[in-house]
């Protein structure tokens, strides 16, 4: 496993030539791919569902795809993605009526599964759960739209959360998503992240490639 992954968020990718972009992404160096599923129910936002997953893995796309759900219900669209093609599905603590009970569903289908927490949600979702978990993300701004600024006081909850996963001694990877630049992704890794989202930060710029070099530069400062 590469210690650090960089998943760059399809939000800002042109949606009329999702597959060419998402090749071209992944020709730049990125690691696996960051879909994010928008509902206009538990966020303001809508985007796309697993039949654009499946459309990405038939036009060839063949890296790990990383399906950020922001819905409400989540269990039923589970299954959906993780027959689309899906190899990580992560759900919002809040979303979701049985947490556990969503997490042995992603597993039971197959795909790697993970916990995600608004900058304002608290940790305690975590308490029993953890076990279960292969992946915790944490927003680093309220989810429903690329281009935010990334929110300071998520360096202490990455922290936080990265002292729970060493002491729990298990291999899970710690995601951080919302405002990830070249500029501030040295001091994220620092407070404990080592899977990174970044959507307007890599598709806003002309030369994707440039910009992960600049990251990974500044990741193995
Ligand atoms: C926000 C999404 C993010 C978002 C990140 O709800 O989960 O993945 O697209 O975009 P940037 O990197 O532009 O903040
Ligand atoms: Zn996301």
């Amino acid at each position: 496993m590469k210690d650090f992954l960089i998943a760059p968020s399809i939000l800002s990718a042109d949606f009329a030539r999702l597959g060419e972009d998402v090749e071209r992404v992944l020709a730049a160096g990125a690691d696996v791919v960051h879909f994010d599923v928008m509902d206009n129910h538990y966020v303001p936002n809508l985007t796309f569902g697993a039949p654009i997953c499946k459309a990405l893995r038939d036009y060839g796309i063949t890296a790990p795809i990383d399906v950020h759900l922001m819905v409400k219900p989540v269990d039923r669209i589970i299954p959906d993605f993780a027959k689309a093609g899906a190899n990580m599905i992560t759900f919002h603590a809040e979303a979701s009526e049985h947490i556990d009970r969503s997490l042995q569903l992603i597993k039971e289908h197959g795909c790697q599964a993970g916990l995600v927490f608004n900058p304002a949600t608290p940790l305690h979702h975590l308490d029993h759960v953890m076990d279960k978990l292969d992946m915790i993300l944490l927003m680093s701004v309220n989810p429903g739209f690329g281009g935010q600024s990334f929110i300071p006081e998520t360096l202490n909850k990455l922290r936080e959360v990265r002292r729970r996963i060493d002491e729990s001694g298990r291999d899970i990877r710690l995601e951080i998503d919302g405002g990830v630049k070249v500029d501030n992704i040295r001091e994220i890794a620092e407070a404990g992240a080592d899977m990174f989202v970044a959507g307007s930060a890599i598709f806003g710029q002309p030369d994707y490639k440039a910009v992960i070099d600049e990251m990974r530069a500044e990741l193995s400062k």
